[in-house]
């Protein structure tokens, strides 16, 4: 059992604290936020993560949050840095809420404690780092990269039973402390290395991903043009064991807090070491453009002119299963629908007060059936189920026009044309 102090209990950090808790460590969550420690203190989670809520309420007395550095640093052995590290305008990270961690260390942070960095952060930042502490007198201090690959929506899964485990650390003994954490996870695949590549297998991983899910949206973007179906088009290519299955969704873009900020992060760092990232340039491109997708399709059903036209988005949060925005293609839609004077009405199961604050004047629905009222048109944004599950024979009945775009392909398209909506997805052919 050891003594950990995470810093952040966002998305990360809160699920990071939880599982390291429930394997056994005495855990300390801090935030800068007070009001989000106040409620954390009280059993009130603040974001959205299927099972997060209740794992922490198991924890009783093995998880604490403060929002005191001299408390929360009092004890640790370990100290997780887990703040975030958002995109600037140039596409660099912005690394200054890292290193306020680092800064504000306390004096007595020293022999025999270990700074886990699990904030993706760019390659050569751990190194930095290291320098920083040496320079302050703070040698013994171990350092390691165990970057994160939790998904929002399966985060508690995703950290119980990963694919895998990256420990970059300064020196073996460093690395055989942070692996000891993890003693009791269900994982064979430990990757120990050191820092630089496990700061790049963060990047680059994530880099890989956005790169599949814009190679197979460009290849529904050709299917529409000659015919083919995309679905299909991935399921054969899926079977292909050196390509796999995942990632091959065609849609309207990826989103959320992680891809588009890696991706543009991993794209900068090898700018500024002289490489030009020509194929990051263009899975940037295509998924800025396969947002704005929808917007043509409305067009050749309602005519050019969208102004007046009232089109419900169904879904805002960037995936299912989550109450985050960020970067989410339904940002992107609705301004532009805004743009063209259309008016936007819009529902989602939990990111409405998220998008609220973000996006005051589009108009938020209590229901998916009250966005459709009166409708000219319907786009599906996220894939939750309540939406494949609707009453389609009802939303035909409300809406000013029964058309349909499936920004996801998540509805039966066939069915809905039987019941005489006009449907259309995202590379798909549906006779
Ligand atoms: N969200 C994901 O799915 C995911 C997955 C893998 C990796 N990551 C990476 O993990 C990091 C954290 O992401 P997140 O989504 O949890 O961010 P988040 O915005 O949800 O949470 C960050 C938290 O850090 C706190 N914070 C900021 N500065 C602080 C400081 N100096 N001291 C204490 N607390 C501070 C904020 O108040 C906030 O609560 C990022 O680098 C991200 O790229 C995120």
């Amino acid at each position: 059992m050891s003594r950990i102090t995470v810093v952040g209990t966002g998305y990360v950090g809160l699920v990071t604290a939880a599982c390291l808790a429930d394997l056994g460590h005495v855990v300390i969550g801090m935030d800068v936020d007070d009001a989000k420690i106040a409620r954390l203190r009280q059993g009130d989670i603040p974001i959205f993560e299927p099972g997060l809520a209740e794992l922490i309420a198991a924890q009783g007395n093995r998880l604490t949050f403060t929002s005191n550095p001299d408390e929360a640093y009092r004890d640790g052995e370990f100290i997780f840095i887990c703040v975030d590290t958002p995109p600037m305008y140039s596409g660099d990270a912005d690394l200054s809420r890292v290193w306020k961690v680092v800064d504000r260390l306390p004096k007595s942070v020293g022999h025999e404690r270990v700074l886990v960095t699990k904030s993706t952060v760019p390659v050569g930042t751990g190194a930095a780092i290291k320098a920083e502490l040496c320079s302050r007198g703070f040698e013994d201090i171990g350092y390691a990269s165990n970057p994160e690959f939790l998904r929002e929506g399966t985060a508690i899964a995703d950290a119980r039973y990963p694919d895998r485990i990256v420990i970059g650390a300064d020196t073996p003994e460093t690395q055989d402390r942070v692996a000891g954490l993890y003693e009791r996870l269900c994982c064979s695949n430990i990757l120990t290395t050191d820092v630089a590549s496990a700061e790049m297998i963060k990047y680059a991983s994530n880099a890989f991903l956005a790169t599949k899910i814009s190679f197979i949206n460009e290849i529904a973007n050709v299917c529409e043009a000659v015919g083919a179906d995309v679905r299909v088009v991935a399921r054969g290519m899926g079977l292909d064991q050196r390509i796999g299955p995942h990632f091959l969704n065609a849609g309207i873009g990826y989103g959320g807090s992680c891809f588009p900020k890696d991706v543009s992060a991993l794209k900068q760092l090898a700018g500024n070491s002289g490489y030009h990232f020509q194929l990051l340039t263009a899975v940037i491109e295509v998924n800025e453009l396969q947002k704005r997708r929808v917007i043509g399709k409305l067009r050749r059903y309602l005519g050019d002119e969208l102004r007046g036209k009232r089109i419900a988005l169904l879904g805002l949060a960037f995936k299912p299963h989550t109450d985050d925005i960020r970067e989410a293609s339904s940002i992107v839609l609705a301004s532009r629908l805004l743009a063209e004077g259309a008016t936007v009405v819009a529902y989602d199961p939990i990111a409405t007060d998220n998008m609220r604050r973000l996006l005051p004047c589009v108009t938020y629905a209590a229901s998916a059936l009250e966005a459709l009222q009166d409708a000219d048109a319907g786009v599906v944004v996220t894939e939750w189920q309540e939406f494949i599950d609707l009453d389609w024979q009802r939303v035909k009945a409300v809406m000013a026009r029964p058309l349909l775009i499936d920004g996801r392909n998540a509805l039966h398209g066939a069915g809905l044309k039987e019941l005489g909506f006009e449907y259309e997805g995202i590379g798909t052919q549906i006779r």
